[in-house]
């Protein structure tokens, strides 16, 4: 599976597999954001620093990062590591880091037309945010950092996508459209189907679903180490 997707990737700049995530992997994915508390899962934010801001007509999901404290959340930052170095060595993209959250989208939200990296605020508007974020931050602990800085100026080279509904109906809508140079490629968020895509280059929507919508996002980030730092995941 690896394999015909790095070559997707190589040739079409992304993917779409369904079928891809191992079963016992998407089912305890499943279990766990089905027993997490709803009131973990936080309205999704749009932008990064200042220009965060939530829009539910523009953004309709409710958002939960995955961390190594479950083993579902291990098991899976396992699975993601590996494609990650199986994609490294066959593709040479340089994937320094991965940060995923689970997703709930309940039915009628979407996630209007979009791309997952921060081009929409002009590379003025994030080199302010480096500035501001770093001075700010130095003037409250006097040193210099970087964990803001880094973050905003940060770059997702791959987005990840999969999903985790087991019974998903084909009327129950919830597409995501991947548009592509020649069509709009339309993917139903059924269990276990696996897309990913070089974040830059592809625009994106989630179209509404009648149904309680549940998928994982991911990103792999190239290294933006400043000042000897490494840069941390998030
Ligand atoms: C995102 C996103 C797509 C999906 O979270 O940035 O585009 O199908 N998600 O859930
Ligand atoms: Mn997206």
């Amino acid at each position: 599976m690896f394999a015909a997707l790095a070559e997707d990737l190589r040739t079409q700049g992304y993917s779409v597999k369904p079928d891809a995530v191992p079963l016992a992997l998407a089912n305890s994915l499943r279990d766990e954001l089905k027993a997490t508390a709803p009131g973990r899962f936080k309205l999704a934010q749009m932008g990064r620093l200042r220009h965060q801001h939530t829009d539910q007509q523009l953004r309709g999901d409710s958002t939960l990062w995955i961390d190594d404290q479950s083993k579902a959340g291990l098991d899976w930052l396992n699975w993601t590591a590996q494609l990650q170095t199986y994609l490294n060595q066959h593709l040479l993209l340089g994937l320094f880091s991965f940060e995923s959250h689970f997703a709930h989208y309940p039915p009628g939200s979407a996630y209007t037309r979009h791309r997952d990296t921060f081009v929409y605020a002009s590379k003025h508007a994030i080199a302010k945010d480096v500035e501001s974020a770093a001075s700010q931050d130095s003037k409250h602990t006097g040193q210099s950092n970087s964990a803001n800085a880094q973050q905003a100026a940060s770059s997702r080279v791959l987005s990840l996508v999969t999903y985790l509904n087991p019974d998903w109906s084909v009327d129950a809508g919830g597409e995501l459209v991947l548009y592509t140079k020649a069509e709009a490629v339309e993917v139903l968020p059924v269990h276990k189907t696996l897309v990913v895509f070089l974040s830059e280059e592809f625009e994106h929507e989630v179209r509404p679903a009648t149904a309680d919508r549940f998928s994982v996002a991911g990103w792999y980030r190239r290294n933006t180490s400043l000042s000897n730092r490494v840069d941390p995941p998030n």
